[in-house]
């Protein structure tokens, strides 16, 4: 089997807000972005998820979209956005755009139209119920909290929202807003992008009859679901999520995108590997958010992952492997343990780069950017964070101090700063004398930035390179089976992928500890030819029966002379 482009490249997910200003109005542009498209090329990415870049109030960081065929008029013109995607193509990097499908914005002309009257033609375009008993018509809750449904003063109607009052959900049983969306996939297909990362698909219907939930909870006590235990999570959105037709709706899109030449791609923000269809119908990718749902990325955490994982995938489906984005704490912070973080953060990109599937980066990991610690309530820009601090101090009587403290360490701010081009004041990102939309990391002084990395071939920015590089250049590790060596380990991980296509098989040692360790493995053969090793080995043959890995060594070994196995 060929591989398509997707499955070979690696993505990077730019937050356009905050990749690079040009204008100097301190919010990330397309002007900027093009300009960087050389340093993202010399990364060694292949491809570019980008987070919306259209028209929005901005309550949920542009997931609140109010035009799908527009741009954000701080980010640019349309005219601009072209010109970013031809650029990104001459140097063969591919753009996909971020899809929101479930919901507009209340600003959205649809809406506006939509609330304006019960008979208005657009009414039925969103979900407009009657309440119930004086209150809202069942107990279902936001994801962000609250009830579900918003009471609109003008018709006297309840409508629903999966998200933020002010993002409310399309009536995807209309079929009139189907037929709005996709001629919005058709427009930007037209333009020639590459394929759209789908958000949150799994909202995308409701029950329709409305019953309600039976988790003793009351949706204002709920601040932010994904934080409740993973049960109750779902006992509690049991009949709003991945409810019948979002199968059918996803295949029917498929067949809309492979209307078109080239294989553009449909990554889905879901993990349910159901997603996949029947292997090669639906979407061509879901991430594996199972893999970041920890709190240290251990060996057994790893192999129990990808045991499940790989075995869960219908044939024909590919896996997809991600670590951080702009919903999570960034990778340096989260999987870090305060005292190896440098060396852990190498280790992390090597196993994204090495396990079996399509990586996803997100920006800024590759220098080492860390979550940004907020103190004043007033730099608080994502909106489910400034609510949950009005709850805090309001209804829950915490003092304000008390209440930052507890905001900074979950908002999704932290990991959205400004990414950090060099140690100048405001990081190269917008002008010193610039206003940043969200404050810089003051650790853009203290290395931690593109130009204090550049030239250094022991930074984490030349760790990336090098090992985007070796990469896109060993077809084991971009197309090989997943073979795992060591069943038991705390301490490492060991695995092979073997391409039969090239013959090729690498092998992949990666030590977790600040220990030097000896695996007891059997990778099939007794010599390796040396690809990598971030402790900078000498020899460029390997002994494999009796090596030694240095403390956090990631070691990738191509295996010379496969050994016939006999059977006894
Ligand atoms: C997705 C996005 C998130 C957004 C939500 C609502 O989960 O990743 O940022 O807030 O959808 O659109
Ligand atoms: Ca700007």
């Amino acid at each position: 089997m060929t591989m398509k482009w997707w499955q070979r490249s690696v993505f990077y997910q730019i937050y356009p807000r905050s990749f690079a200003d040009q204008n100097g109005d301190g919010i990330g542009d397309f002007a900027g972005m093009a300009a960087k498209l050389d340093y993202l090329h010399r990364l060694g990415v292949d491809a570019i998820w980008l987070s919306p870049h259209f028209p929005s109030p901005f309550l949920d960081c542009g997931y609140d979209i109010s035009d799908y065929t527009g741009v954000a008029p701080e980010y640019g013109t349309i005219e601009e956005f072209s010109h970013f995607l031809q650029q990104a193509h001459t140097r063969g990097i591919r753009v996909i755009l971020d899809l929101v499908l479930n919901h507009t914005s209340d600003q959205h002309p649809w809406f506006r139209e939509s609330r304006s009257s019960r008979d208005n033609p657009r009414r039925d375009w969103y979900i407009w119920r009657d309440g119930r008993d004086g209150g809202p018509p069942n107990n279902w809750a936001a994801i962000f909290g609250g009830s579900a449904w918003q009471l609109d003063p003008t018709t006297g109607q309840y409508y629903y929202h999966a998200f933020l009052p002010e993002q409310p959900d399309l009536n995807w049983r209309n079929p009139e807003v189907k037929a709005a969306l996709w001629s919005v996939v058709r427009f930007w297909l037209d333009l020639g992008v590459d394929g759209f990362r789908l958000d949150a698909i799994a909202t995308i219907f409701e029950h329709p009859e409305l019953p309600d939930h039976t988790l003793a909870v009351s949706p204002d006590a709920i601040v932010d679901a994904n934080e409740l235990p993973w049960d109750d999570y779902w006992q509690l959105l049991h009949f709003q999520l991945h409810q019948p037709g979002l199968h059918e709706l996803m295949q029917e899109l498929r067949a809309l995108v492979d209307s078109y030449p080239g294989d553009r791609v449909l990554i889905g923000e879901d993990e349910q590997v159901a997603f996949h269809g029947s292997g090669d119908d639906e979407l061509h990718l879901v991430f594996n958010f199972p893999l970041m749902r920890t709190e240290r990325l251990t060996p057994a955490h790893i192999r129990a992952n990808q045991a499940q994982r790989l075995a869960e995938l219908p044939p024909g489906a590919w896996p997809c492997n991600t670590l951080g984005n702009h919903d999570s704490p960034r990778v340096w912070s989260r999987y870090g343990d305060g005292t190896h973080d440098a060396a852990l953060a190498r280790l992390h990109l090597a196993l994204l780069l090495t396990l079996k599937g399509t990586p996803v980066l997100y920006y800024g990991e590759e220098i080492g950017m860390a979550n940004l610690e907020l103190s004043d309530p007033g730099q608080l820009r994502d909106t489910t964070a400034i609510r949950r601090y009005r709850m805090l101090t309001e209804r829950e009587g915490v003092a304000p101090q008390a209440a930052m403290g507890l905001v900074a360490a979950s908002t999704r701010d932290r990991c959205r700063s400004p990414m950090q081009w060099n140690s100048t004041p405001n990081a190269g990102f917008c002008p010193p004398e610039a206003h940043p939309w969200l404050p810089v990391h003051p650790n853009h002084r203290l290395g931690v930035s593109v130009a204090d990395q550049e030239g250094d071939p022991g930074s984490l920015l030349s760790f990336y390179r090098h090992l985007l590089g070796l990469r896109r250049a060993t077809p084991a590790l971009v197309s090989g089976d997943y073979q795992l060596l060591d069943p038991e380990s705390e301490a490492y991980l060991a695995f092979t992928r073997r391409d039969p296509a090239s013959g090729q098989t690498c092998l992949v040692l990666l030590n977790f500890t600040p220990a030097q360790l000896t695996p007891g493995i059997d990778p099939g053969a007794l010599r390796g030819r040396l690809l990598f090793s971030s402790t900078g080995r000498p020899d460029h043959e390997l002994t494999l029966h009796d090596l030694t890995l240095t403390p956090f060594e990631v070691l990738i070994a191509e295996l010379l002379e496969a050994e016939p196995r006999t059977r006894n």
